[in-house]
């Protein structure tokens, strides 16, 4: 019998870790071949290759080196590429994750084709279309055969818009597979102590939507509260490319890295960031993914952003949105509450096994080409 070949779409930082445990769980099923197509949305090394050695993938199947660009050029790009690939050849599936720039073209150029598309992490909405992240996960949603949801709110949005309920399907938080996944390498690699910093005394930093970084009004404010913040703990700061290239753009890295008790780091890996997380006092962010990273950990998480689309991290967990000027109450609020780790359903290392059931059963119900 030919196996079920089955795209899975890798292509920016935040779709590793979320890729890699669906990928692992496919290559123990006899009835499918996933094959991972990575499009160069991301391409140094420390935002790309460490996250697939981290997760114990294999280098990708099919590479695209697509890059950088505008939005409509990195869109346009992977459409062109992905929809190359497809047509000499083409898979049965095309399974696509989070809500990157390639999460949309890659489907877009799928569903022309008429291949099936399954989105995982479906359903998240932010209500902000200024975010380009909305945008990619509106128009994914509504595309997308099956759309595997990981909270009660996704299914509800889902539904708002009109998509059958046929088509959803609640699977959980692919996340915490990763997570649980290396839980032991996580710890014993121990990040902290190698760079001489106190578990439970630190704070860590990561900014880089573009909201936060592309205006230098914006982001010198950040980085003044941030000067503040530092004199109360100390703060390790990953950098992302972008935000690295606006602080030079924008004269402010100095100001960074002149501060005694601010430590700037290239971008982490996987286990390194997880094993620094793990320890922190605290966590500054505008990512989406650690919003839900630091809830089920435990550690207290301030969201520099206005909205978040994943409210059951704010609901149920440790994240709280935050405003520039209010950063420093907020920091000591977050210091003197007393820490839990709350338990939210289906965020329990058995997502990838639910998505696995899923895709067997949508395939086993229609026929294969
Ligand atoms: C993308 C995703 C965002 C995600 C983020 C995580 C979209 C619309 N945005 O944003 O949702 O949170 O990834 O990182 O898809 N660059 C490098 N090396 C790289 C990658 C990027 O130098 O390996 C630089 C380039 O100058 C590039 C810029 O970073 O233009 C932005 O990269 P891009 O992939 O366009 O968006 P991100 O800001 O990373």
């Amino acid at each position: 019998m030919n196996k079920i070949v089955i795209h899975l779409i890798a292509a920016a930082r935040p779709n590793f870790m979320k890729v890699a445990p669906l990928y692992h769980s496919l290559r123990a099923e006899v009835w499918c071949r996933p094959m991972i197509v990575h499009t160069g949305q991301h391409y140094d090394a420390n935002m790309s290759d460490a996250f697939f050695r981290d997760l114990r993938l294999p280098a990708p199947d099919r590479h695209l080196g697509v890059g950088s660009g505008t939005h409509a050029e990195q869109t346009a790009g992977v459409m062109v590429a992905y929809e190359r690939l497809c047509m000499a050849e083409p898979p049965d599936g095309v399974v696509v994750v989070g809500d990157v720039n390639s999460t949309l073209a890659c489907t877009l150029a799928a569903k022309k084709l008429c291949l099936p598309v399954m989105h995982l992490e479906a359903g998240l909405r932010s209500f902000d279309r200024t975010m380009p992240e909305e945008i990619n996960r509106v128009v994914t949603d509504s595309l997308a055969d099956l759309l595997w949801t990981p909270s009660p709110d996704a299914d509800e949005n889902l539904a708002r818009e009109g998509i059958a309920p046929a088509r959803i399907v609640r699977v959980g938080n692919i996340m915490i597979d990763a997570f649980e996944m290396l839980r032991s390498q996580i710890a014993a690699t121990d990040l902290p102590s190698r760079m001489a910093l106190i578990p439970g005394t630190y704070g860590v930093v990561t900014i880089h939507r573009p909201s936060n970084v592309d205006a230098a009004p914006v982001l010198g404010r950040i980085i003044e509260a941030l000067r503040d913040v530092a004199l109360r703990l100390p703060l390790a700061i990953p950098i992302h490319p972008r935000t690295r290239a606006r602080l030079l753009d924008f004269g402010l890295m100095s100001q960074l890295e002149n501060h005694p008790d601010i430590r700037l780091l290239p971008p982490l890996g996987y286990v390194d960031f997880m094993s620094l997380l793990m320890s922190a006092a605290l966590v500054i962010t505008d990512s989406g993914g650690i919003q839900e990273e630091t809830t089920y950990l435990g550690v207290p998480c301030l969201t520099l952003r206005d909205t978040t689309e994943r409210p059951v991290t704010v609901t149920e967990g440790t994240n709280h949105l935050t405003k520039i000027e209010r950063l420093g109450l907020e920091v000591e609020g977050a210091l003197s509450r007393a820490r839990t780790v709350p338990k939210i359903a289906q965020w329990d290392g058995n997502t990838a096994a639910r998505v696995v059931a899923s895709l067997k059963k949508f395939f086993e119900e229609r026929p294969v080409r």
